[in-house]
């Protein structure tokens, strides 16, 4: 059996280390920051190393079901691309051989669709609940 993805990458400060670059980006971002502009970037940061580290065979992930995270955002397919853009971006500046990116991409690629909306109308036919409030964001222009 080979090494787990998690150590390939060189373990935690890998992953510390992308994070800080791809979240400066988003919450640099004109559209993607407004989702974030509630939320501490350190806090937000730990949670995506948590939960990525998890999944590249580290230690648990301590955060909340992702989906259930999500489930009030509306989170389009354009939007997805733009923030898998900026994950390329980061995973290149912090140069990460090739082959190691596009197995990190594939894996948060996988998970997008758990966050991901069809359209609109489907966001507001699947999510009625009251006690969150529906977060939509147009494009800023
Ligand atoms: C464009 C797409 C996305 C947007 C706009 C977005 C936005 C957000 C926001 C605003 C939060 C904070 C919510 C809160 O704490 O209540 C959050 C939390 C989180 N997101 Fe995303 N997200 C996106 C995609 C993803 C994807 C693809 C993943 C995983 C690969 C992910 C992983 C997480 C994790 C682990 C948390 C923390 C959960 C916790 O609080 O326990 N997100 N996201």
């Amino acid at each position: 059996m080979g090494n787990s993805l998690y150590e390939d990458i060189g373990g935690l400060s890998t992953l510390e280390k992308v994070h800080r670059i791809f979240y400066d980006k988003i919450y640099d971002h004109s559209w993607l920051k407004k989702f974030f502009e509630s939320f501490d970037q350190q806090v937000i940061e730990d949670k995506q190393t948590s939960f990525m580290g998890e999944k590249f065979g580290g230690p648990a992930y301590t955060g909340k079901p992702l989906k259930q995270v999500h489930e009030n955002m509306y989170i389009s397919q354009e939007l997805a691309d733009i923030r898998h853009k900026l994950l390329r971006d980061s995973l290149i500046e912090a140069e990460l051989p090739e082959e190691l990116a596009d197995r990190w991409l594939r894996i948060d690629d996988a998970f997008m669709q758990q966050v991901v909306k069809k359209s609109i109308a489907s966001f507001y036919r699947d999510y009625r609940f009251k006690y969150k409030q529906r977060i939509i964001h147009p494009e800023p222009r």
